[in-house]
């Protein structure tokens, strides 16, 4: 096998922070976020009820990507804004072209049309694969399905913002389909079928 898959750990907080910054796109709300404030908010999902992995080299000297999946996401979301409500609020305040842009999408999506549709229980949270690197992402994904048939779990989704043309190219390779729209994002979802 290329790639390596293992659980990620405490101390590969800061690549998983790295990668995230490197791979995602600046117009993404978390893309603009600092490493430490990435820190902070990647810290929060290494628990029980998250699986979080990291895709790595042989040498396991390299973390290339990663990948966090699991139940009650918005809510540790939630818990994550409130938590570090002062430093996020002095953080774009200091990025005033960056806070225009958010309240901007954020009116023009209130005025959107939402599809109503029901959410699966198990949500992918973020993924990223290094931009020097090829077949991160499907080596994270198809363990992330092996993992969901072993633990009777038959349905994945997932939120990405409808700009974000690789990502919605990436998850339809990997076999999602477009089952819902709300404020600017789509919302995906793949069946699974459960391993007796
Ligand atoms: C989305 C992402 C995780 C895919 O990982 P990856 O390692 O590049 O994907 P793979 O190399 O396994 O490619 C699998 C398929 O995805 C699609 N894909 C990957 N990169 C692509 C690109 N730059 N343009 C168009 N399609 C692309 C292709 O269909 C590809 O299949 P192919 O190689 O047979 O053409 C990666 O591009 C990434 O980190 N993006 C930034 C972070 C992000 O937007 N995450 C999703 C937030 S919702």
């Amino acid at each position: 096998m290329k790639y390596l898959v293992e659980p990620i750990t405490k101390d590969q907080i800061s690549e998983v922070a790295k990668t995230h910054r490197e791979s995602y796109p600046k117009d993404h709300l978390s893309g603009s976020l600092s490493q430490k404030l990435l820190e902070k908010y990647y810290s929060l999902f290494l628990s029980n009820d998250v699986v979080s992995i990291a895709c790595l080299n042989q040498q396991k000297n390299n973390l290339l990507g990663f990948l966090f999946f699991g139940k009650d996401l918005p809510s540790k979301i939630s818990q994550f804004k409130q938590k570090e409500r002062v430093e996020l609020f002095f953080y774009f305040i200091f990025k005033p072209k960056l806070l225009l842009k958010i309240l901007l999408k954020k009116l023009k999506h209130s005025f959107q049309h939402s599809e109503s549709f029901v959410e699966a229980s198990d949500i992918i949270l973020s993924i990223a694969a290094r931009p020097d690197t090829k077949g991160v992402g499907t080596c994270l994904m198809e363990w992330a399905f092996e993992y969901c048939r072993h633990n009777q779990i038959k349905r994945l989704g997932l939120y990405v913002t409808c700009s974000n043309l690789v990502a919605i190219n990436f998850y339809i390779k990997s076999g999602f389909i477009i089952t819902g729209y709300i404020k600017g994002q789509y919302y995906m979802e793949k069946q699974l079928e459960n391993k007796t």
